[in-house]
């Protein structure tokens, strides 16, 4: 996968398969498997750190993530998420958090909204770094937003968001994430632009999925809208093993003969 490929993906109606990714153990499943990229998401706030947003990780920590998920996915294409204000408060700090992400493995940036970010994303894209797009729900802003709802909900935003996306194509993103949107809207932005789509909560007529990989394995209990598929029962049958390990180690059946060194 490189960015050169994803517009004849999009032609040919090949759905891109995106899905995040923190640490090199899970990297290396995923370096196995038929998924496309990896977003290296600053959802590893949340998911990884147990914060109740995205907010409190650093441009070092995202750096660090991005690192541990290249050593374990050598072949992957690595989105990495510039995080909350590392793009926005001046082009040197911009550079220096794009350049931190770019030297730890990853072969492009994400960053959120496009209100006060063109200029940014041109030059960023002018470096000779890709940058993916994200409107619609755009987590670093939940505080604005009123919390994680969907977006899109009335004519006035939906025109924004479909006037929001063309300048993010313009601006020169090679993708765009919609997150949380209604599917016809998601479907009327897919439409209008050149560029693939990555939905997220965006129905089905985007040009490829993203979801948050704790959410797909089911590690997460206490988080499932509506448009999160389970693919294992992960909590269940982690709790399983550690509760058997409990159980083996209690009545002495852990560790058995074979698992003693002799001598
Ligand atoms: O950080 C993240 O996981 C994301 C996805 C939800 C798109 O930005």
């Amino acid at each position: 996968m490189n960015i050169l490929k994803l517009p004849e993906r999009k032609r040919k109606q090949d759905k891109i398969v995106m899905i995040t990714c923190y640490d090199y153990t899970s990297a290396r499943i995923v370096e196995q498997s038929d998924v496309d990229m990896i977003l290296v998401g600053d959802s590893a706030a949340m998911v990884m750190h147990g914060h109740n947003t995205t907010l409190p990780i650093s441009v070092e920590m995202m750096a660090w993530h991005v690192a541990s998920v290249r050593n374990g996915a050598p072949t992957k294409f690595i989105v990495g998420d510039l995080p909350f204000l590392s793009y926005r408060k001046s082009l040197s700090e911009t550079m220096n958090a794009v350049g931190q992400l770019m030297q730890a493995g990853a072969e492009s940036v994400k960053l959120e909204g496009i209100n006060g970010n063109e200029e940014t994303i041109r030059h960023i894209v002018d470096s000779g770094v890709p940058v993916m797009g994200h409107i619609g729900l755009t987590p670093q802003s939940v505080n604005q937003l009123g919390g994680f709802h969907v977006q899109g909900g009335n004519a006035a935003d939906r025109d924004r968001l479909k006037t929001e996306a063309l300048t993010c194509q313009a601006a020169g993103c090679f993708a765009l994430v919609l997150e949380c949107v209604p599917e016809t809207l998601a479907a009327e932005i897919s439409a209008a632009l050149t560029i693939p789509t990555i939905g997220i909560g965006a129905g089905a007529q985007t040009d490829g999925q993203v979801l948050v990989m704790h959410d797909l394995l089911g590690l997460n209990q206490d988080f499932r809208p509506k448009f999160v598929r389970r693919y294992l029962d992960g909590n269940r049958q982690w709790l399983d093993a550690f509760n058997q390990y409990a159980s083996d180690v209690r009545d002495g059946s852990f560790p058995a003969s074979e698992e003693r060194y002799a001598g």
